[in-house]
This record gives structure tokens, sequence and C-alpha cells, in this order.
């Protein structure tokens, strides 16, 4: 299935899903829409990239004048670090380099740099970049891109989804503006969801409905079923989303709701409309099943989906916690308790829930006990 993919490249340690050109220019439009200078006179990083045919290279050597950038550093990882099924292919601009050498192009990590018109043609393009070997694989993590980090103003990649949470922490260490993509659900993390509630991290302007279509390495192709393998070569991941903390309009539109009245009366939802809000029965807090039901004119707690973050406005709205297991029993969620455990059997449920988890609980208008899945809880501002 096509939304299990992020945990499967997460499970197989497979990191290698390449993003696509168009999906860089909605993201990065954004922020420029909002501010055409944002990347004026800065020093931009995009590690763990493979600069010899990555879109982010490729498009930010193709706005490195319009943007004003000062710096473009990309770095590749190694590919003996890698730790891939397919085999090395060094490209054709590397081969045809004196310093070329097949052992060392294997084990090390390659650095780009974009600065200036060093050909003195009269623009700066591709033909301009500069190229080494790294030092060492290209590891984020290791010293010498690190001071990559410390030299840059943002840093912007895909980062490998094997290691997301330390990808953001290094960042943070750091000090750094960035804009980088992520599973949504990523959100449930702990230091993740700190970082997104103290509003030092936001979700990116995003991608159609969550939908990611990425490029895969030739021979990993043969991995994925049709279906999920389209037909133009792209696998597709359900759940993606750009992580950031630069500016951009989609985060100060307000959602456009109608008041809890007009919801029961006018709802396009068959669970609503007529109906209305159920109450959790573990905590107090309205659950609201779809981000257009949030009815403008409640006062209290509500439970809504995780993609809430997607539309987050931080004017309109203030985050309370989401329903973890890490964060329920300090927000107050009070465990099931046998009496819901028991109707949920009776009435012929089978999820693996015991009495004393903390996951938030109700009973459908019919008395049915359910489980909401994974709510954010927020309350207007
Ligand atoms: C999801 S891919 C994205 C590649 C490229 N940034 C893009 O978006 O097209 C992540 C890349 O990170 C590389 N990678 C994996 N572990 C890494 C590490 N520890 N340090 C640096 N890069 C790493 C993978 O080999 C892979 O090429």
């Amino acid at each position: 299935m096509a939304n299990t993919n992020l945990g499967k490249a997460k499970a197989a340690k497979n990191d290698e899903f390449y993003t696509q050109y168009s999906d860089i220019q909605n993201e990065i439009n954004a922020y420029i829409d909002y501010n055409p200078d944002v990347f004026r006179d800065k020093t931009i990083l995009l590690p763990c990239d493979d600069p010899e045919w990555s879109n982010f290279t490729k498009f930010f050597i193709n706005n490195f004048e319009r943007y004003g950038i000062k710096k473009l550093i990309s770095t590749s990882y190694a590919y003996n670090s890698k730790k891939v099924d397919f085999d090395y292919q060094p490209t054709l601009f590397e081969t045809i380099d004196p310093r070329f050498k097949i052992e060392t192009s294997m084990a090390k990590g390659k650095i780009f740099t974009l600065t200036k018109d060093e050909n003195k043609d009269g623009k700066i393009d591709e033909k301009d970049l500069k190229w080494d070997y790294l030092e060492g694989d290209g590891d984020f993590r290791s010293d010498e891109i690190k001071k990559l980090r410390d030299e840059a103003d943002i840093i912007i990649t895909n980062p490998p989804f094997s290691l997301f949470r330390e990808f953001v922490a290094w960042i943070f260490e750091g000090k750094k503006s960035f804009a980088i993509i992520g599973n949504m659900n990523a959100v449930s993390y702990k230091e993740i969801f700190t970082f997104i509630k103290a509003n030092k991290m936001w979700m990116g302007n995003g991608f159609n409905q969550g939908n990611a279509y990425f490029g895969l390495p030739e021979s990993s192709k043969k991995n994925y079923s049709s279906g999920v393998l389209l037909e133009n070569g792209l696998v597709k991941f359900r759940n993606c989303s750009w992580y950031t903390n630069i500016e951009h309009g989609k985060r100060h539109q307000k959602l456009k709701l109608m008041s809890e009245i007009d919801n029961i009366k006018f709802s396009k939802h068959q669970e609503i409309k007529n109906k209305g809000y159920l109450h959790y029965c573990n905590y107090d807090a309205i659950d609201v099943p779809y981000i257009d039901a949030i009815p403008s004119d409640y006062k209290g707690v509500m439970g809504v989906p995780r993609s809430f973050f997607e539309k987050y406005n931080p004017e309109q709205f203030e985050i309370i916690g989401t329903d973890t297991k890490e964060q329920s029993e300090e927000l107050g969620i009070k465990p099931i308790g046998d009496v819901w455990i028991e109707k949920y059997k009776n009435s012929g449920g089978t999820g693996h829930i015991t009495s004393n988890m903390r996951n938030l609980a109700l009973y459908d208008f019919d008395g049915t006990p359910k489980t909401p899945y994974a709510r954010i809880l927020i309350k207007h501002k």
C-alpha cells in the first residue's frame, strides 16, 4: 500500500528517494511570494543530496541570480556508506576529471559550490559550479558537514527518512533556517511536536493533499508493485509534508469556519449534520472528525485530525497537545476504564486496547464505543 511506503523505507533504511523539481518549486515559491528577499545574500546548504543530478541543486542553480543567493553548497553521501543494492555509476563529469579515482569516488561524499560567474560568460549557471571530494563520506553528522551547516544560513533538503528526528535536532543545534521534507506523522514525535507547539517550526506550503511522488534509482524499481510504482517511474507516498521555519502566506490564512449551530444545520458531513459533536468520555473536549467542521464559536478544547497542522494558523488557534502515549497522561486524558472496554468488546471491537490506556475514547450517538484516530487537541485563540 502506498501509505506504508515511508514506514517500509524507514525499516529497510532505504533512503533513496528523489524529489521532483516541481515540488521544490511549489514550496520555494510560497516563501518567495511572502518575502522576495528571503534568500538574498544568504548561504544555502543542500545536504544529503546528489548534486550531479539532484533537483534541489538544479533548482537553486537556476534561481541563483534571481534570488540574489550569496553561496550555494550542495553535498552528497558516499555510495559505500549508503549500503544500497544497486551498482555504482559515476557520472561523466567526474570520470573525465583528472581527480577521478573509482575508489575515492565510491568512498567519499562530494561537495559542489556556486558563488560567482567563474567562467566570465556573463551569467551564473551550472558551468560555474566547483566540485571536490569531501574528506569524509558526507554524513550530515560528521564534523566536516557540521562546519558547512554552521557556515550556512538556510538548510534545504529531503533528508534520509530513517534519520528525520536526528536531522531536525542537527538543524536546531545549528540554529538555522530550514525547509525539509518529512512524514506528517513525525508531528507525534515529542521533540518535533514541542518545536511546533512553540512556533519554532511549522508545516510548509506542502504537497497536494499530502501526496508526494518521488523518483527512484532504476534498480530499486523492481521492489515496488504496480499501483505503487506509477507508469512514469515515480513512487507515491502519502502523508508527506514540508517542515520549515521560513514564513509563508498559507500560515497566516485563517480557516473559514461555520458556527456550531450552522455546522449542525448545514455540514456536508453526515457524522455532524443534524447530530452535532461527540464529547470524549475521558477528556474534556469534543471530537471534530474533519478540519472544515471545526466550529468557529466553540470555546473549549477540540480534538482534530493530524492534517490540521497543514492549516494551522497560530493567530487563529492554540495547540494544546496530541493524544500520543508520550503526552496523554501529562494532558490529563484519563485511562479508558473497564466500563468502556467491556462495552467495546460487547460491540465486537477487536482493537488491542486495555483499560489502563489513555487513548481518547467516546461513545457514538448510538452508544457504540469508539476511539478516534490520531487527534491533535486545539483551542480557538
Ligand atoms: C530521501 S533521499 C533525498 C535525496 C535528495 N535530497 C532529493 O531530495 O532528491 C535522502 C538522501 O540522504 C542520503 N543519506 C542517508 N543517510 C545519510 C547521512 N547519514 N548523511 C547524509 N546523507 C545521508 C541518502 O543516501 C539519500 O540520497
